[in-house]
């Protein structure tokens, strides 16, 4: 059978692939994305309790109604925002919120500009639904942006601009003055920002997460993008969602209906427990576990000779490998995992160009007794 162009074009993803060459090796993975906290107590209970009471039945293709409202209440006790149910689409986890706004919003041709390093799957999904992508750089420490620069850039075909806030994989936090700077580029050039804000509570050194819907002037032409695979540690669950004008919310539930017809129903009811019981010193509490891990992942890294900088946000940290040998990234993170057992992910993932990468990124969201399992492997790194 000959396959369509679509499915041709979607790479199996480097983070799968070193998963797969991990667990051959027994190795240690820190290329997957997973959380590695307990599901919190109240999720297990609400979902035990969906299942005990039969709630098998497909939900509306929105979601649980009260689920939606309670996603509204969190969002407005962080940040204030006046968002109500209506505003919420509840889908296949932010990954399906994603593909379904994205749907909703933009047309095969349609130009969209992100920034490197990117999340693969936004380069997927675009590209799965035909869009053109402008990719531009962003560098470490900061990965600052040229909004001089980005202002330039923006085509008659550029409808939108994506952001991760926090940054998958660079850790980028973005300020209340980028986003304005954003905002500024979005409303004279009638675009559309998606803002991926799944990490909203992995922020460390006491910075403040500013939120894109945080910003009055964008409140009419953004799609935040949150989930809640990473923050009660559900990544196989698939909940996620997507805030944005009614308008979109309304247009994305049709498309939500067709591709997933709903979210899995008793789930929902194990999430929302959680947002109705969980206090807000559990977010709080996640970030300061987290900034702990970084702390003493980043140290191990630096001491090992694989120069890393303290991120501010997520829970993945790109280290330099280029004293490890190989000819590329890609041989460089199997020979890592040859030398210590962990398994990383080449950088080449999350870049449009893999020339001249000596990048590899670890995920330290892992559980004490793994982290310190790695950092003592790190101690046996010998570099010459
Ligand atoms: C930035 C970002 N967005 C979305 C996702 C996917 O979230 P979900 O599991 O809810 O589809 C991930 C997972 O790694 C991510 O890093």
């Amino acid at each position: 059978m000959n396959l369509s162009n679509k499915v041709k074009n979607i790479a199996q993803s480097e983070i799968r692939a070193m998963s797969i060459l991990c667990n051959e090796k027994n190795g240690l993975n820190m290329a997957q994305g997973l959380c590695d906290l307990e599901v919190p107590l109240p999720v297990i209970e609400g979902t035990k309790e969906a299942l005990d009471t039969g709630k098998n039945i497909y939900t509306s293709a929105y979601g649980n109604y009260n689920l939606r409202d309670a996603i509204a209440n969190k969002q407005n006790s962080f940040y204030d925002q006046g968002i109500t149910a209506d505003n919420i689409l509840v889908s296949a986890g932010a990954t399906g919120a994603f593909y379904t706004t994205a749907m909703t919003l933009l047309n095969e041709g349609d130009e969209v500009i992100l920034f490197e390093p990117y999340y693969g799957y936004h380069v997927s999904t675009l590209e799965s639904i035909g869009c053109k992508i402008k990719f531009i750089k962003t560098t470490p420490p900061h990965y600052g942006i040229d909004f001089d620069y980005l202002a330039s850039q923006v085509s008659e075909d550029t409808k939108a601009i994506l952001i991760c806030n926090p940054s998958n994989p660079s850790g980028k936090v973005y300020t209340k003055e980028e986003l304005n700077s954003i905002s500024t580029i979005v409303n004279q050039n009638d675009l559309v920002l998606f803002s991926d804000e799944m990490y909203e509570h992995f922020i460390y050194d006491g910075l403040e997460f500013t939120s894109a819907l945080s910003i009055e002037s964008l409140k009419k032409s953004t799609v935040v993008i949150s989930g809640f695979s990473k923050i009660y540690s559900i990544t196989g669950w698939r909940l996620g969602y997507a805030i944005s004008t009614k308008e979109v919310i309304d247009n994305a539930s049709a498309l939500n209906d067709l591709i997933y017809v709903c979210p899995p129903a008793p789930l929902q009811y194990g999430v929302l427990k959680g947002l109705q019981e969980l206090p807000k010193s559990y977010y709080t509490d996640v970030a300061k576990e987290h900034q702990v891990k970084r702390d003493k992942f980043i140290k191990a890294l630096n001491e090992a000779g694989l120069k890393a900088e303290y991120i501010k946000g997520a829970y993945y940290v790109l280290a330099d490998i280029s004293s490890i040998e190989g000819s590329d990234d890609k041989e460089k993170v199997v020979n890592l995992l040859e030398l210590t057992g962990i398994a990383t992910v080449p950088a080449r993932a999350f870049y449009s160009d893999a020339k001249d990468l000596n990048l590899a990124r670890f995920c330290f969201s892992k559980k004490s007794e793994e982290l310190d399992e790695a950092i003592e492997r790190l101690k046996g790194l010998k570099i010459n």
